[in-house]
């Protein structure tokens, strides 16, 4: 009896298997993403909210509470991380405003079939070093009113505050750089000490950004294969745990937990706020390695096997959705290229979010609205060329040239077809207008599609194009035209 009745048993299981399935338990457990938006083109919030659903993601993780884009996550279901950005945390130091940010863009939305918040974050990596401390003191204060805010308005058992902190927040020392001896970095020990405390204090999580990409980003001494999950020839041995670790993400979430226990505070939840690769803008950044790396990260988040120091489950936020095209490149060029989409909500590259190792294209959006197969070229037929560079320059000032560049996608063209990429992508922001592919007549609209090899010369997408200068001054002009024919017509 036993012995017939296993069959039977596998048979339920595989059903089982099959209607979690189908009813779209699809992805890792708790996935989220980060649904960033400065792109010059957006998809509407609606399509994305729907790709969102389409791919079995649960959660999403905002760089603002933007009103377009809560309507549309109203009655998803979606959990969301609203957050304030690091400009508004000075206001934020008011308990007034703080009270008044939580009613506009909180409890607003706490409604039957509104959103289901679950965060704020509090600014976004306000202690990177590079933000030369312009942050210091007014993150602290920020943190205590919106929670305080959160708690007074009855809410604060179910949506937490906290502070989306760079990895550089901490480090090991130089001669002991092993994940154990992990402590907060020295010229902000005794505020994260106090943050810690108090998130503790609120049962809030500790939210960090781990970038293995940038590890190796500008450090050619950097074992690359250290930043993926698929082992190394040499792995580092933390001499104090006999710990082996065979990638940088394991090495740096251990060093946090490490920071966090000589804080006093071992056991703080630790909520992974971004983690990615991007595909263009640097000669690591490529749709190959983004493969490697996310096909190494989502089966070890499946299987909640966690870091040595902290085994188990991870809230981990994948960064990011969609390619934005109007990010700042301060920090380098590949920051307009860190979607898992591209800027038209298409997927790069073959990705299973249940990492269960199936790798196929991810669900696009939906009836995406193109604007026509129109590109703009170099013309051929121009016949002084002393400008060219001036106009090259300019369309690049105006638009997303980063994928020109060394060891980019489109770093391997001529110089016509430089002008030509430039030139495009100048004419696409501006809505395919005319007048925006002259460039003094060295540029000529074409019907014919001139991308070439890797190098795609996209058409844009058909939405509102966020006003830029180069169209406000051609508004300027033509009012001023107008104005001026007008009234010279009046006085003859
Ligand atoms: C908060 O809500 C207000 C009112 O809708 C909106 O103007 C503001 O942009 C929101 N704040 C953020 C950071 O999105
Ligand atoms: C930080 O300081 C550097 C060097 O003084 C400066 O170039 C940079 O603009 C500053 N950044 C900010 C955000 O203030
Ligand atoms: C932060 O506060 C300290 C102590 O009050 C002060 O010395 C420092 O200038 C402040 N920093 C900024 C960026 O405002
Ligand atoms: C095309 O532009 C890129 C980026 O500006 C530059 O590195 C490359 O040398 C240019 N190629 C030619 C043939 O001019
Ligand atoms: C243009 O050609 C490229 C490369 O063959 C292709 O990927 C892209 O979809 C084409 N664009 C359009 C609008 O047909």
């Amino acid at each position: 009896m036993e012995r017939m009745s296993f069959p039977r048993w596998v048979l339920l299981l595989g059903l089982l298997g099959y209607f979690l399935l189908l009813f779209g338990f699809d992805c890792v457990e708790g996935l989220g993403v980060n649904w960033g938006t400065q792109a010059t083109h957006k998809l509407p919030p609606k399509t994305v909210v729907q790709m969102l659903k389409d791919n079995g993601i649960q959660k999403v993780k905002l760089f603002d509470a933007e009103e377009s884009t809560m309507f549309a996550l109203a009655g998803s279901g979606l959990e969301v991380m609203v957050a304030i950005p690091n400009d508004q945390l000075a206001v934020m130091n008011s308990y007034e405003r703080a009270q008044n940010w939580v009613k506009r863009n909180v409890t607003r939305y706490n409604f039957n079939g509104g959103v289901n918040i679950k965060y704020v974050a509090v600014g976004n990596e306000p202690f990177l070093s590079s933000y030369n401390g312009s942050f210091l003191n007014v993150t602290f204060p920020a943190l205590q009113n919106i929670q305080r805010a959160l708690n007074e308005a009855g809410v604060g058992d179910s949506i937490k505050a906290t502070v989306p902190l760079n990895a550089d927040v901490y480090n090991s020392p130089e001669n002991n750089p092993v994940p154990s001896a992990g402590r907060f970095r020295s010229d902000i020990n005794q505020l994260m000490t106090q943050i810690v405390q108090f998130l503790d204090a609120n049962k809030a999580p500790f939210t960090v950004n781990i970038y293995p990409f940038l590890s190796l980003y500008g450090n050619d001494n950097f074992p690359f294969d250290y930043a993926f999950f698929d082992g190394v020839s040499n792995p580092i041995v933390d001499a104090a745990t006999g710990i082996q670790y065979t990638n940088v993400f394991d090495a740096n979430f251990d060093t946090l937990v490490a920071a966090l226990r000589a804080a006093g505070y071992g056991d703080m939840t630790i909520l992974v706020g971004e983690v990615g690769w991007p595909t263009d803008g640097d000669k690591n950044a490529n749709n190959g390695n983004a493969y490697r790396f996310y096909n190494g990260l989502l089966p070890r988040l499946a299987s909640n096997r966690g870091t040595p120091l902290r085994p188990g489950y991870i809230e981990v936020y994948l960064f990011g959705l969609i390619d934005e095209d109007a990010k700042s490149i301060a920090p380098g060029s590949f920051e307009r290229h860190w979607g898992i989409f591209r800027y038209d909500g298409q997927p790069k590259f073959a990705l299973d979010l249940s990492g269960q190792g199936q790798n196929k294209l991810l669900v696009p959006a939906q009836n995406v609205q193109y604007l026509p197969n129109k590109w703009c070229t170099f013309n051929p037929n121009a016949k002084d060329l002393s400008k060219l560079a001036d106009n090259i320059n300019y369309a690049c000032t105006f638009s997303d040239c980063t994928a020109l560049g060394y060891g980019s996608s489109c770093n391997n063209l001529d110089a016509n077809g430089n002008a030509s990429y430039a030139f495009n992508m100048y004419y696409q922001i501006q809505n395919q207008d005319d007048m925006a592919c002259d460039f003094q007549g060295l540029a000529t609209v074409t019907t014919q599609n001139i991308s070439q090899g890797t190098c795609s010369f996209i058409i844009q997408i058909a939405s509102p194009a966020f006003s830029i200068r180069p169209s406000l001054i051609a508004l300027v002009f033509l009012t001023v035209f107008t104005f001026v024919a007008t009234n010279l017509h009046t006085s003859l």
